[in-house]
């Protein structure tokens, strides 16, 4: 049963109360999946537990002036230590499906080398508690937390890293993989070289075009070479990626602006689409990736998938900034008018659709997950056993409205998890910015259920015919 929801917080939170039906629910099909996403080293703390070495996020997150509120992922939600509960909160609210990450140092510290068996238990822990609980287990590899001794060897400029990768995901599906079937290999590769290796405000805080390109191609490798040792490995997974894909406009007509938002499209969303479904660099940026690609890593790149994970916020509109790195693009005012998130992101559903016809139209419409979809609210503090959360709440069912209207337009959209569980560490913005559907009070490790996930219940509950 849900947790009773007034009808004032119901109101509030624009669904009705638990035990009505809800109005004018989404039009999606039987099938689609609804659940939540996480990050490793957003949530599970317990940084030195269980033979765990540090990554770059910790690394990154105890530099002083690195995170906006001082916060780093010590303790973040405790979930090593809670997961069992986090599990029995999802089951309660009906989730289907649960997105994680593996923490590459729990599992091999030293990044290559021998397994740390301490570290993997901790997941066959939490996947079999999933499959208890009747929740499908969707695991991620790569989540930005390389182990820092791989960073000390180079990291993402290392062309190596594609091998010592390739080893990481095959010893962590040989245990896991007898359970855990859906495996993507990296989370948001575009995002993690722009900001990570080129604007340097994310771990492990490199700067500069060389440095951007370089980590760019070496994940687009390691995502390939991920991908062709598990599938030898075993025949009956689905193995995809993840990519942060969005639509980039021009935040004016004015020629540089209109050139600099080509390029942003190209470094935010095809560098990662082209090699992956066409076996190239999009157009103009063959000569920039050349010096590295050597023969046969387009064909490497260009592996079959089962499924592509988009984790969609909203769109960019990009301005010319003859000082940024990004091939002189950087971000751009947004139209008067547009709402905006506690963040200042935009709000768009339709750039969600816009996504996925893209891909429908330029990429063979692959089958497809909305990995991440969610928003970031300064959220009042709990009372009466729940968080109301109306703009989140608003944000949310205007999403799943899009990928309804997406499917209606043909697409091979199959489920939808929101970003996040949990209020978490939110990587430079610390834990002062929350996107959780559950409340997290970082002093008490206390969960909250907010409005927002409440009303996810109850649209789950209502799509299964039940009240
Ligand atoms: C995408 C990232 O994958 C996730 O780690 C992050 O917290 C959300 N965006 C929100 O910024």
């Amino acid at each position: 049963a849900l947790p009773a929801l007034s009808s004032r917080l119901a109101a509030q939170a624009g669904i009705s109360p638990a035990g009505t039906p809800a109005a004018g629910a989404p039009r999606l099909p039987p099938g689609f999946l609804i659940g939540a996403s996480t990050s490793a080293y957003q949530i599970e703390g317990a940084v030195k537990e269980g033979g765990r070495q540090p990554s770059i996020w910790d690394t990154f997150s105890h530099t002083p002036g690195r995170i906006a509120d001082g916060t780093n992922g010590d303790v973040a939600c405790d979930h090593y230590n809670r997961y069992a509960g986090d599990v029995d909160l999802m089951a309660q609210m009906g989730l289907q499906a649960y997105r994680f990450s593996i923490a590459w140092p729990r599992v091999m510290p030293q990044g290559t080398g021998p397994v740390n068996p301490a570290g993997l238990d901790f997941y066959d822990r939490l996947v079999d508690k999933l499959l208890s609980r009747g929740i499908l287990p969707m695991a991620c590899l790569y989540h930005w937390d390389l182990p820092q001794a791989l960073q000390d060897r180079g990291g993402w400029h290392n062309r190596d890293i594609a091998n010592w990768f390739a080893d990481y995901a095959h010893a962590t599906v040989a245990r896991l993989g007898d359970r855990v079937k859906p495996w993507a290999m990296l989370n948001e590769p575009s995002v993690h070289a722009i900001f990570g290796h080129g604007f340097g405000n994310h771990a492990p805080g490199l700067t500069g075009w060389e440095s951007y390109v370089s980590a760019q191609h070496h994940q687009n490798l390691a995502q390939g070479t991920g991908i062709a040792a598990l599938r030898a490995l075993r025949s009956d997974l689905k193995l995809g990626t993840v990519f942060s894909l969005q639509p980039i406009f021009p935040a004016s007509k004015a020629p540089e602006d209109v050139a600099a938002a080509g390029r942003f499209d190209a470094c935010w969303n095809t560098i990662n689409l082209d090699p992956l479904f066409h076996g190239r660099y999009p157009a103009g940026f063959e000569p920039v990736f050349a010096p590295l690609v050597r023969p046969g890593d387009m064909a490497t790149i260009q592996q079959k998938i089962d499924f592509l994970g988009v984790n969609y916020y909203g769109p960019s509109y990009i301005q010319h900034d003859a000082n940024a790195f990004l091939a002189q693009a950087g971000y751009g005012a947004v139209p008067p008018g547009t709402a905006l998130t506690a963040l200042g992101w935009p709000i768009s559903p339709q750039g969600l659709v816009q996504v996925m016809t893209r891909l429908r139209d330029e990429y063979g419409n692959p089958t497809t997950f909305i990995t991440e979809n969610g928003a970031c609210y300064d959220d009042p503090a709990p009372a009466g056993g729940v968080v109301a959360d109306p703009q989140r709440t608003a944000y949310i069912r205007a999403h799943l409205d899009a990928c309804a209207e997406s499917i209606a337009q043909g697409c091979g959209l199959n489920g939808y998890f929101v970003w996040s569980l949990l209020d978490n560490f939110e990587w430079a913005e610390g834990e002062r910015r929350r996107f959780g559907v559950t409340h997290v009070d970082f002093a008490t490790q206390a969960r909250t259920p907010k409005t927002s996930l409440l009303a996810l219940a109850q649209l789950i509950q209502a799509r299964a015919g039940g009240t």
